[in-house]
């Protein structure tokens, strides 16, 4: 079989199988193409004269099978694009969300002004997980130092792998229960995208419960243990107006 028919087959499969658009299931399946066959688009598009191989095809149906049981192709690739990098994701910690990488932007202005103050900018993602928001800024600043927190060791064994893709070394990993490890440290600025969901939340997709891990998830009955302590660690200075609950603070 030649590639397009193949695509179009696990188009259709992931239509029939999972809760999505035609369009993201077309997504989905090159994007699967491209990992087992190690190419990018264009290259996968071009060798279209080449068949797909019984052994490919195997591959392919093992993870197609895998994302009919609802497991997240981020999960089964273990990568996710955010922002410019691709970042090793597992099940030990969130997948980034869209909304998070939209609010890098604003983090680079904020810290961006603090700079041209005090000409530092101490930044701390604090609950790092993959290390994606910390990584992105500590890549698009070198002359900030960066500091990733997280309280769990199989969170930050992942953050650890993707500092592969920094390009500087400005990037520091902690072990620590949110800010409580830093009262002698002063960061010009920090964020975080803690855990908010109410323990007995029943409107969090099933694919999110299941796969998630719950410490990125969850917090307590009403889904406040954790930000309501950090919001007495500091004077919370911005909440992100994108809707979600992020936390940012200037420490000055
Ligand atoms: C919603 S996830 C956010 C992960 C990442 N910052 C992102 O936006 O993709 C929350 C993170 O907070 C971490 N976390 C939970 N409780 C914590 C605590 N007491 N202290 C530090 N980090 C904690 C979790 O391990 C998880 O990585």
């Amino acid at each position: 079989m030649k590639i397009i028919k193949a695509i179009k087959d696990a188009t259709t499969f992931l239509e029939l199988h999972t809760n999505q658009s035609s369009q993201q299931c077309k997504i989905e399946a090159e994007e699967i193409f491209m990992f087992v066959f190690g190419v990018n688009k264009s290259r996968m598009y071009s060798s279209d004269t080449d068949l797909v191989s019984d052994q490919h095809l195997g591959h392919i149906y093992q993870i197609l099978n895998k994302r009919k049981e609802n497991i997240p192709l981020s999960y089964l690739l273990k990568k996710h694009t955010f922002y410019k990098h691709n970042f090793y994701i597992d099940e030990n910690v969130l997948i980034p969300r869209s909304e998070t990488e939209s609010v890098i932007d604003k983090l680079l202005y904020m810290g961006d002004k603090l700079f041209i103050e005090k000409n530092r900018c101490f930044f701390l993602d604090a609950g790092c997980g993959s290390g994606c928001v910390g990584i992105t800024i500590a890549n698009e600043r070198p002359e900030w130092k960066v500091y990733l927190s997280d309280m769990y060791m199989s969170s930050l064994a992942v953050a650890k792998k993707n500092m592969e893709i920094c390009k500087y070394k400005n990037v520091h990993l902690i072990c620590a229960d949110w800010l409580t490890a830093f009262r002698s440290v002063v960061f010009d600025f920090i964020f975080s995208n803690p855990p908010y969901i109410p323990l007995e939340d029943t409107r969090v997709e099933k694919r999110v419960f299941l796969n998630e891990p719950y410490s990125s998830l969850y917090s307590g009955e009403d889904g406040l243990d954790d930000t309501s302590f950090i919001d007495n660690e500091g004077d919370r200075w911005y909440v992100d107006e994108y809707g979600d609950k992020s936390y940012m603070w200037d420490y000055r």
